[in-house]
């Protein structure tokens, strides 16, 4: 293809380095995509004959037809998706074929390929994090009175609901879907005729290419346009946010599934045996979406590695910025299902979060609120008071709600018997009323109110 000033051709192992197309024939559909769009265009310009555009087309539709029924062939000599193709065109249809690529570049060419698909990627992606949300929501809904001990320092802190805790994380994929979202609106702009670097001599229509596409318009600057990878840096960029958030919830699993803790039965599903201990049952998707994180994560730095310090326009270098975009991809996508699915099946043991719950003295802010509340008590003292009841508490071995009044009394006379009230783990949470606070009711409005945003 581009052999005319060279005497010799390339050493085999310059063959090998050269290549991308062992991982670019993933670009295939796009890469037909916008050629037919650049073609059309062409034809419509006057640059080539409505003819030849027609039978480019109609080889182009061929060449798609046979790689979707036996793959791309992966021919190293031909470099990448775009040589792979275009030689088969001219297998094809003859001479004519080397009028596609006039007024183009490969440059331009794998620059509007490859938003082509990080533009569908956004769409899977976005489409997985719904089900997600989905499955957060009835589960949320399902659990919204369930009480559990919420920690701070993974020590039992204030009793919370299950359903709150779920909701949690239905906010973070909130947030991702809206970093996904502006990634792509950021991405929507089309590459195409920015040429080699300079733009082009020929009277091509961007306009027409860009709408072809269905990109809402054209790049503004041709060296921008062939050298600018952020919208690959920001789907890397949302995809390590959303993972990170994928393994959070994935701890939780793992911590909730261990004996000591037994918050939930991880389904059969999604769980190995040991082949050398017969009672194990182990939480191995959990631990692999967490590990996931980790090399979405270095998916990213790798991008971000390879585009620091390169020089206006392209450089071989960018071929590298496929591959992990490719796999934080997949594995994106995979660690979605797997926690979907996860939480779809999980059995949550709430007879034991609640038992917990109550045995951690959770409700000790409790008792020093009333004891503001009810009398006065500046809260600094009342954290005191209520300290000497938990140590009560902690010394006869019950919980706060069992202590007897006179107990109470003696560490402070204000206490009286309305004290009971506040201290069991369900006055507890259906007290947290304020907004976003873990009030069953609370929790509830928040659920309906997502139910709403995400439309039935
Ligand atoms: N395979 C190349 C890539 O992925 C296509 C662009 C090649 N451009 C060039 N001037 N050699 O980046």
């Amino acid at each position: 293809m581009w052999g005319g000033r060279f005497a010799a051709g390339p050493a085999s192992i310059m063959r090998e380095i050269n290549a991308s197309i062992p991982f670019d024939k993933r670009l295939w559909k796009q890469d037909i995509a916008g050629s037919k769009a650049h073609v059309a265009m062409l034809a419509k310009q006057g640059i080539v004959e409505g003819e030849d555009a027609q039978a480019i087309t109609e080889g182009l539709n061929r060449i798609a037809a046979e790689y979707e029924a036996d793959g791309v062939p992966v021919d190293l000599d031909l470099e990448d998706i775009h040589m792979v193709t275009e030689s088969r065109l001219a297998q094809l249809i003859g001479p004519t074929a080397g009028r596609l690529h006039t007024a183009r570049s490969r440059n331009d060419q794998v620059a509007t390929d490859f938003r082509l698909w990080v533009r569908d990627a956004i769409d899977e992606v976005q489409a997985g994090l719904v089900g997600l949300q989905r499955a957060l929501l009835a589960r949320a809904d399902e659990n919204a009175d369930a009480v559990m001990p919420g920690f701070t320092h993974l020590q039992s802190a204030q009793p919370v609901t299950l359903g709150h805790h779920l909701m949690a994380y239905y906010e973070m994929v909130r947030r991702d879907r809206s970093r996904f979202a502006d990634a792509r609106a950021r991405a929507d702009e089309c590459p195409l005729g920015a040429a080699a670097l300079a733009g082009t001599g020929f009277p091509i229509d961007r306009h027409a290419t860009a709408a072809a596409l269905g990109f809402a318009k054209p790049t503004d600057n041709s060296l921008d346009s062939v050298s600018d990878r952020d919208f690959a840096l920001d789907y890397l960029m949302a995809a390590t946010q959303a993972s990170l958030h994928l393994s959070r919830l994935a701890e939780e699993f793992i911590i909730w599934a261990s004996q000591p803790f037994g918050f939930v039965k991880l389904p059969d599903a999604y769980s190995t045996g040991s082949s050398i201990m017969p009672q194990k049952r182990n939480p191995d998707a959990a631990e692999l979406v967490r590990g996931h994180a980790g090399r979405i994560m270095g998916c990213m730095t790798a991008l971000c590695m390879t585009m620091k310090g390169l020089p206006l326009a392209y450089s071989k270098d960018m071929q590298d910025d496929k591959p992990p975009v490719f796999e934080a991809h997949d594995l994106l996508a995979l660690s979605i299902a797997a926690m979907t699915g996860m939480i779809e099946t999980v059995t949550f043991r709430t007879d034991r979060m609640r038992g917990l719950a109550e045995s951690g003295f959770a409700t000790a802010t409790d008792l020093a609120d009333w004891l503001v509340r009810e009398g006065g008590i500046p809260f600094r003292e009342a954290h005191h008071i209520t300290g000497r009841a938990v140590a009560a508490a902690e010394a006869s071995g019950v919980p706060l709600d069992q202590l007897p009044i006179a107990t109470l009394k003696a560490i402070d006379a204000r206490i009286d018997d309305r004290i009971y009230a506040v201290l069991t783990v369900d006055a507890s949470v259906a007290s947290r009323m304020s907004h976003g606070g873990t009030a069953p009711a609370q929790v509830r409005a928040r659920i309906a109110q997502a139910q709403e945003e995400l439309g039935s």
